[in-house]
């Protein structure tokens, strides 16, 4: 392992206040977020939107990294170029969507594990070969009626911390996320306790499992309310319940933290992540920054609903929500920023 080359990816991730761009939908999921904008279902039209986002102007101002899907990786742009070439052009830093999704658990009604060990020490030598550089494995943990289950936290960590080596044994920067789902009607403090017993265990097996702490990023949720609580709680408690959980699991050597949005209006993430920057400014050992697909790309989506004319206003969107995003990174984003006709550009004046 070649810990120099990951610090120096995972430095370079983290660096000018930016943040990363999930752009790694499978192909069910980019369906599923089509389907209501009458978007066509096709492999075209997948490449097209993801077209309209790498060539963003000034995209790699606000983003460090962007996540592919396999898909992408293999198209190219309109004017021929392949993607990760292109996202290079933009100064931005390729990685891959490496699991193969989330599945039903035997034994474990209500719950999943994620699959895609299998060949993938051969699938990492392929994607390094095309120039990517970190990778991702998401895990979904899901908060119900008597779950989550030890067994389920248990077997996911394994999976999370057997990817993690396989990847830094190929030179790429793992990017660990463990999700605890928005969805149900727990509480802030049952969020709290969930992610605090999941993320014990993940740091647990990956030190067990000689993963470089220096040479990953954990890619969490937010502590929240669940979707169908009836309290929802303000921004400076969820920004304080996160950081405080993040202080007694996630060890001082993890360089950064990107959080996935997880539904959350765009909005919001944003606030609740630059309160936890302001708040935690002086007491975090980590870079506290995002990893968005869904807060940064919602709006430019529905602009775009699938027609050529609209790509400029979608990608002035997306360059929007990008902007707002490391704003909040910076402890730098006001909620003004969303009805500025003219948003100065984040660390900068604003
Ligand atoms: P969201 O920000 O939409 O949650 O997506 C992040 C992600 O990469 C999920 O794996």
């Amino acid at each position: 392992m070649n810990l120099q080359k990951l610090e120096a990816t995972a430095r370079a991730l983290l660096a000018d206040g930016k943040g990363l761009l999930a752009m790694d939908e499978s192909t069910g999921t980019a369906n599923k977020r089509f389907a209501p904008l009458g978007v066509p279902q096709t492999e075209d039209a997948r490449r097209a939107y993801r077209d309209l986002i790498v060539t963003t102007p000034e995209l790699g101002k606000n983003i460090s990294g962007a996540i592919l899907y396999d898909e992408t990786v293999r198209q190219k742009t309109k004017d021929e170029r392949p993607f990760v070439e292109a996202i290079i052009q933009a100064g931005i830093i390729p990685g891959i969507k490496v699991d193969a999704g989330a599945k039903e658990m035997a034994a474990h009604p209500g719950e999943k594990i994620t699959e895609g060990l299998d060949g993938l020490r051969e699938r990492l030598a392929e994607y390094t070969g095309l120039g990517l550089r970190f990778a991702k494995w998401r895990a979904v943990i899901t908060i119900g009626d008597g779950i989550p289950s030890d067994g389920c936290i248990a077997a996911n960590a394994d999976a999370l911390a057997r990817y993690a080596a396989l990847c830094q044994e190929a030179g790429l920067v793992p990017i660990v996320e463990p999700e605890v789902l928005m969805e149900g009607s727990h509480t802030l403090e049952q969020c709290a306790e969930v992610t605090e017993r999941t993320l014990n265990v993940v740091f647990d097996v990956l030190i067990r499992q000689r993963v470089a702490l220096e040479g990953m990023i954990l890619k969490p949720n937010m502590i929240l309310p669940g979707l169908d609580c009836p309290v929802q709680n303000p921004v400076e408690e969820v920004a304080d319940a996160t950081v405080s959980c993040f202080l007694r699991t996630v060890p001082a050597a993890v360089p950064g933290i990107a959080f996935l949005s997880g539904g959350q209006p765009s909005e919001l993430a944003a606030e609740r992540l630059n309160a936890m920057n302001v708040r935690f400014k002086e007491r975090m050992p980590w870079a506290l920054t995002f990893s968005f697909s869904r807060a940064i790309q919602q709006p430019a989506l529905e602009i775009w609903a699938g027609r050529d004319e609209n790509i400029p206003a979608a990608q002035a969107a997306l360059l929007h929500r990008a902007q707002c995003s490391r704003a909040a990174r910076l402890g730098e984003y006001h909620p003004d920023m969303e009805t500025s006709t003219d948003p100065a550009t984040p660390g900068e004046q604003f």
